[in-house]
């Protein structure tokens, strides 16, 4: 079987592909190279390509049916909040439109299978302990927008052409299966961590004053590996005939505060982390943390590591 990839050459992309292609798939890698490592996918072939330009559906098309292409896992996305609310025609033509492309390019070419990267994002600022995929989705930055509007034109999809998809929503991606994937961008807490620790500074606590057992904020840290496990349940699932379209959750089901993260990296490291405490940054929800009921119910998938695995993950690969 082949699987194409899109963003296969970003970090998640890339623990996906390869550990697709450790269990036997080939994987054709697509990617525009914005942001991604050409080292990540040097085993994969590659289809540079922005896929929300208009000749995308072509050339996805020819690409599908040299490679014989069967599935496809939809990673490829911008993925920065910050950016998202500065850009967000940007952002609406990249993560939406390039879906549509991909969409149209899959139906043409009688791909019927896919799995959506969608992102925790699009619940905003949840006031439950855990979160379910039964509750109210309400964005509260354009980035999370494109991840609910992704899942709605998927399910639309889906239903208009039979299409088998399942959304999966990542909660906090962190870690790294290998050291050669290892996220090299310094926009989450934890590289934001190593990176602070490299240069001698203290790790910036944004906010110590949030209802929370320690006062900062709370989120479900799943290992990237692990994460990684639940896109091939998920393509095992989807190979099943009748298979409504679906989103689940992808956390571990336990929150982790951002000191918990410190002290957690600070074991790994085998020395403590200073902190600073710095003002709480716009936008943050106190808690943000899985119920990873359903996932368990549907693909039989349950995070295998904690968050002690994945700091000591990222203390070699950073070493
Ligand atoms: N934080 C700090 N100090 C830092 C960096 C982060 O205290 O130097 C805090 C943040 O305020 C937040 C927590 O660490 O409370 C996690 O922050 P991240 O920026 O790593 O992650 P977010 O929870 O803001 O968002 C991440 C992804 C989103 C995704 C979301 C899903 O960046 O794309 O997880 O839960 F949607």
């Amino acid at each position: 079987m082949t699987v194409a990839v899109t963003g296969a050459a970003g970090y998640i992309g890339s623990h996906v592909a390869h550990l697709l292609a450790e269990t036997g798939v080939h994987v054709l890698a697509v990617d525009d190279m914005s942001s991604g490592v050409g080292s990540r996918i040097d085993a994969f072939p590659l289809v540079e390509l922005d896929l929300a330009r208009d000749e995308a559906p072509g050339v996805l098309r020819a690409a599908f049916a040299q490679h014989q292409v069967q599935a496809v896992v939809h990673l490829a996305a911008r993925k920065a909040v910050g950016e998202s609310v500065e850009q967000p025609t940007r952002y609406y033509h990249q993560n939406v439109a390039g879906l549509a492309n991909l969409l149209t390019a899959m139906q043409s070419s009688g791909v019927d299978r896919l799995v959506f990267s969608s992102s925790a994002a699009a619940y905003g600022m949840p006031d439950v302990d855990v979160v379910d995929e039964a509750m109210a989705c309400a964005p509260i930055n354009p980035y999370g927008e494109t991840k609910l509007v992704g899942e709605w034109l998927v399910r639309a999809a889906a239903r208009a052409t039979g299409l088998r998809a399942v959304s999966l929503r990542y909660f906090n991606v962190a870690g790294t299966g290998r050291p050669e994937l290892a996220d090299t961008s310094v926009a989450n807490l934890v590289p934001i961590l190593l990176a602070r620790v490299a240069e001698g500074l203290p790790a910036a606590v944004f906010g110590d004053d949030y209802p929370t057992p320690d006062g900062t904020c709370v989120r479900d840290y799943v290992h990237v590996a692990d994460l990684a496990d639940a896109h091939v349940a998920a393509l095992g699932y989807l190979e099943q005939d009748d298979r409504p379209y679906d989103v689940l959750n992808v956390g571990t089901g336990h929150g982790a505060s951002v000191l918990d993260v410190v002290a957690s990296l600070s074991r790994a490291l085998g020395h403590p982390v200073p902190t600073v405490v710095e003002p709480r940054r716009a936008g943050d929800p106190p808690r943000l943390v899985a119920s990873v009921e359903r996932i368990s119910e549907v693909l039989g998938w349950r995070a295998a590591r904690d968050l002690d695995d994945i700091c000591a993950s990222v203390v070699p690969a950073r070493a």
